[in-house]
């Protein structure tokens, strides 16, 4: 049996809104439409895909459709999506396949044994949709939001797309609902349930989302991201020592003080430690070793670059930095008053929320060259969290 499938894309997204219309928005590094596109031309039921587009949008499907294969030339949908699929079902005519399925270029989730569900209930029934049974309780309701019935929940189904039908009924169908004027039927199955045919729900998919409002949008791009299941921890430390001067850079804040940080930078010792924390979690080397003291360009630089050079190795690994924890050790400066001035301006260089950042305190008791004010040490922890990569 020649099965093809019209994929439905001449629609704006005004819901979604954005730049591009949903379908050729990008989403975990591919657009909806290709990887909905991408589903039907890999899947061995499916002969030939049939995309109805804008006529705006013949440059993103060029886009979207590169290299696919099974992909007939696009036509132009109409100004509905009853007149969409009635486009595409038209330009079959020629090929006129035993079946066809009509599926959303707005659900890119829908699985290969979905489509393969669908092409056998088509193939039993001649009309077939997939549907959930619903966990609310739905109600019909008037103009005024008055509730009119309650229909009995385990007898209701919410219905997804790939709908599937022999194709010539279903064409004829839609001539007919198209000759007569009615419009308003939202999906296939209402065509032929107008037209007098049977059609048969089978089992869908809670994942087969229809890509709708902003929020879909977001959820389906945290769908896609891959799992962040490797996590490590990085740990750094330095020491300054005291010359002259009227403040110490500390975590990015400039405290006024009797003394200053002698350094190649200005010597911020938290953002240092901080910096090797992070190269550490990354296995990337020391701040050293990406800045060496004796290149001159880093004299006198300031160490929120450093820090944020750091934070940067971690994005462009597709990661994130959980948490930072930096004690900073001196009997003086005084650290609690700028503690969340500290912690602000680490979060702003880093660009992660404040309440993963800890910044603490401590003297050494007057011990050692800390408790001898000759000079500041600080120590970090960083914990980042990487895609995991395939086992080797
Ligand atoms: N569709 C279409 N032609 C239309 C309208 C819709 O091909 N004239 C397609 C859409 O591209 C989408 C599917 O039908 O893949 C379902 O429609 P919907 O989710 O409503 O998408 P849009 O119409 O694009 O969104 P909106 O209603 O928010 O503007
Ligand atoms: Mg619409």
């Amino acid at each position: 049996m020649q099965c093809a499938v019209i994929v439905v894309a001449a629609g704006r997204g005004s819901r979604t809104g954005g730049a591009v219309p949903k379908q050729y928005r990008v989403i975990g590094g591919e657009s909806v439409l290709r990887r909905t596109l991408r589903l039907f031309a890999e899947h061995p039921g499916i002969d030939a895909v049939q995309v109805v587009i804008h006529p705006d949008d013949k440059d993103l499907f060029a886009q979207a459709g590169a290299g696919l294969p099974k992909l007939l030339a696009p036509i132009a949908g109409g100004a509905d999506r009853q007149g969409s699929v009635k486009a595409g079902l038209d330009a079959l005519a020629r090929r006129a396949p035993d079946l066809v399925l009509v599926h959303d270029a707005a659900r890119p989730f829908a699985s290969p044994e979905l489509v393969a569900r669908a092409i056998a209930a088509a193939a039993e029934h001649g009309a077939a949709v997939p549907g959930v049974a619903v966990t609310d309780t739905v109600k019909l309701v008037d103009e005024t939001g008055m509730v009119v019935e309650t229909p009995e929940r385990a007898r209701l189904r919410a219905v997804q797309t790939p709908q599937a039908f022999r194709y010539w009924p279903l064409r004829m169908a839609h001539a007919k609902a198209h000759a007569a004027g009615a419009a308003g039927l939202t999906d296939d199955a209402a065509v032929m349930e107008w037209a007098g045919h049977k059609v048969a729900v089978f089992e869908g998919e809670a994942d087969n989302l229809k890509l709708t409002h902003p929020a879909d949008m977001a959820r389906a791009e945290r769908a896609l991201r891959p799992p962040l299941n490797d996590v490590r921890t990085g740990t750094g430390f330095d020491v300054h020592a005291f010359g002259p001067g009227d403040h110490v850079m500390l975590g990015g804040i400039a405290i006024p003080f009797e003394r200053g940080l002698d350094g190649h930078s200005d010597a911020d010792v938290g953002l240092h430690a901080l910096t090797d924390a992070v190269l550490g979690a990354l296995c990337d080397g020391d701040i050293g070793a990406h800045f060496p003291p004796s290149d001159p360009q880093w004299k006198g630089a300031t160490s929120d670059r450093f820090l944020a050079f750091a934070a940067e190795r971690v994005r462009a690994r597709g990661g994130i930095i959980a948490h930072l924890d930096l004690t900073l050790i001196c009997e003086a400066p005084k650290v609690g008053p700028h503690r969340d001035a500290i912690r602000a301006r680490i979060a702003e260089i880093v660009g992660m929320p404040l309440d993963r950042i800890s910044v603490k305190a401590t003297t050494t008791e007057r011990l050692g060259f800390t408790g001898r004010r000759e000079g500041i040490a600080a120590m970090a922890s960083a914990t980042v969290r990487l895609p995991e990569e395939d086992p080797q």
